[in-house]
């Protein structure tokens, strides 16, 4: 999968070198390329920003940098994700779905974010993290890349998606690591009792009450 990221901090992408992600880049699984939207300005200065029309406070990031950073590296094909409060809120149906793209190019807003003829221009798809507000698009845009990335085929195995937290809409059950008794509490004993069934069922029932705990509202979508 080619990963294009259009930022005014490239440096901020530091994080992705690391851990499973940085291996997927090594190996060639995954591309991501790092564009600094300022090297696409026309002003003298370099200028990415400007007062908004209309008034109020913060600046917003310049139509043109944009359009010309996401001109230089557009095929057919590609999506373009713009992360924002706008979007419709990522959840793991919609990261399967990015898993399938060959090409992504993600455009990170800051400030009071972008100029609305942007938006205009291409076919932008908003994706927010959450009813919140960031200071850039940046950290979602990496929360976005690692959670597609794990979707994508050689990144992590089979087995590990299978039984994480929202694969069957349920949350992930307990799981416990040695020593087996650590300051009076002890492991279940079904864990060490070797039972394959057993360990099965427990997990099940484990994974049903602590989504009933802690997310009565994913019940309702089975
Ligand atoms: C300070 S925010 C701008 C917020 C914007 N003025 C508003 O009220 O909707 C700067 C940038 O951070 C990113 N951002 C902020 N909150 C986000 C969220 N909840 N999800 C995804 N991206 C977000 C967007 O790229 C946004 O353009």
């Amino acid at each position: 999968m080619k990963i294009d990221v259009l930022t005014l901090f490239p440096e901020a992408f530091a994080p992705l070198k690391t851990s499973i992600i940085g291996r997927a880049v090594e190996s060639g699984i995954l591309e991501i390329n790092l564009i600094n939207i300022r090297d696409f300005s026309k002003d003298k200065h370099k200028k990415c920003d400007d007062y908004p029309f209309g008034g109020g406070a913060g600046m917003l990031m310049t139509v043109q940098p944009v359009f010309d950073a996401v001109k230089s590296v557009f095929k057919d094909g590609a999506k373009i994700i713009f992360p924002s409060p706008v979007g419709e809120t990522l959840n793991v149906k919609k990261v399967e779905t990015l898993s399938e793209c060959d090409h992504l190019i993600f455009v990170c807003g800051h400030y009071e974010g972008i100029d609305e003829r942007f938006f205009q221009l291409f076919d932008v798809e908003q994706i927010s993290l959450g009813d919140y507000v960031l200071t850039g698009g940046e950290l979602p845009t990496m929360v976005i890349i690692d959670s597609v990335a794990r979707f994508v085929e050689g990144v992590i195995s089979k087995e590990s998606l299978e039984n994480e937290s929202f694969s069957n809409g349920l949350l992930e059950y307990p799981q416990f690591t040695r020593p087996q008794e650590f300051e009076g509490l002890k492991v279940p004993d079904v864990l060490i009792s070797g039972n394959h069934q057993e360990v099965d069922k427990w997990r099940k029932e484990q994974s049903l009450i602590r989504t009933k705990k802690f997310r009565k509202d994913l019940l309702k979508k089975q």
